[in-house]
């Protein structure tokens, strides 16, 4: 009898910062993969508000659970997703503007990592409207985020917009 393959499932993003959305994602993705990697992009297209140390260290305290691991990524993410073994790369489509950028997406890395299926979860319905630039923006203003995001990155958050 052979031993079935280890599922593991890559999450790429830029998570600036993680939120409640992410985290709801990693649970699902948990639910079909043995393991799970929360990979975070080192160039993200725009400037980031956190750094890459501080996106890392607010998705280890947001989501502490030994069985996903989180890294961060240079350059492409077929090629990350190969070497670190991957069967999926998770991605999340909140809405059908997520749509075509997210099939562009897929089907590129289907082209440099033909072995590596992407699979689209759908989040919990009162997430399906968050973002992390949503977030920030509110955070920026003063706003509340407490329902948004986990406690330690509503501090961070406080902390860089000197609320
Ligand atoms: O959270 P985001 O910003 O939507 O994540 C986008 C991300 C980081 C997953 C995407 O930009 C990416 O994969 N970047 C790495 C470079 C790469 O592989 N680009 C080609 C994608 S087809």
């Amino acid at each position: 009898m052979t031993t079935p393959a280890l599922r593991l499932a890559v999450y790429p993003g830029s998570f600036d910062p993680i939120t409640r959305g992410h985290e709801d994602l990693i649970r699902r993705a948990k639910s079909f993969a043995d393991r799970v990697i929360v990979a975070v992009a080192v160039n993200v297209a725009k400037q980031p508000l956190f750094t890459l140390e501080e996106r890392v260290a607010l998705i280890l305290q947001a989501v502490e659970d030994p069985s996903v691991e989180v890294r961060s990524f240079d350059g492409l993410l077929a090629d990350f997703a190969r070497m670190a073994g991957a069967t999926v790369i998770v991605r999340g489509l909140r809405a059908v503007s997520d749509f075509e950028y997210e099939f562009q997406m897929a089907l590129m890395n289907r082209n440099l990592a033909p072995g590596i299926e992407t699979v689209f979860l759908v989040p919990a319905f009162d997430l399906t409207y968050l973002s992390s630039s949503l977030v920030r923006e509110v955070a920026r203003f003063g706003g509340d985020v407490s329902q948004l995001v986990h406690p330690a990155v509503q501090k961070a958050l406080r902390q860089k917009f000197g609320k």
